[in-house]
């Protein structure tokens, strides 16, 4: 399984799903890969927002290496799974698929854990800090549910 974690920025909140998801693959061994894009330039080739850097870090994820990058076409190709945080990346990606494959790879991430629900998970960069553990929490319970889910077949 290759995931892409998307967001707006690529500085808050998918450098964090993307952290989370990793360790989670290194702790349950599975042969998956995961990356993270921003649907916005505005950071490319920057590190995680320093709030991200933090929260991480106290859960014992290092996010620091990151960098910031846009999404493109491509993505499509070199993932199965891209993993939204928001209805307007879910817009922003699913206006660049062609095929009907290409869009079912598009999901909100939140609906691993309320199916059909479209919760978002909450942008924190003009926020106080309380929210990047609410980000933390939910990106958290998303990860184990989209290991549950899809898990089973690829474990090594
Ligand atoms: P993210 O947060 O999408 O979770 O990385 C944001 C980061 C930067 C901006 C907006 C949201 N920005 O407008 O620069």
């Amino acid at each position: 399984m290759r995931i892409l974690m998307v967001c707006l920025g690529n500085i808050c909140r998918s450098p964090l799903a993307e952290g989370i998801m990793q360790r989670k693959i290194q702790e349950n061994n599975l042969d998956w890969v995961v990356d993270s894009a921003g649907t916005i330039g505005y950071h490319t080739d920057a590190q995680p927002d320093e709030r991200s850097v933090h929260i991480a870090k106290k859960h014992g994820i290092d996010i620091s290496a990151q960098r910031g990058r846009k999404f493109n076409y491509g993505d499509f190709e070199l993932f199965d799974l891209i993993l939204v945080m928001d209805s307007m990346n879910y817009q922003d990606i699913l206006i660049q698929a062609i095929s009907e494959e290409e869009k079912s790879k598009v999901q909100l991430i939140m609906n691993f854990v309320s199916p059909g629900r479209n919760i978002a998970v909450p942008d924190p960069y003009f926020g106080c800090d309380d929210g990047f553990e609410k980000v933390y929490e939910m990106l958290d319970q998303a990860c184990d549910r989209v290991i549950e889910k899809n898990g089973e077949t690829i474990k090594n």
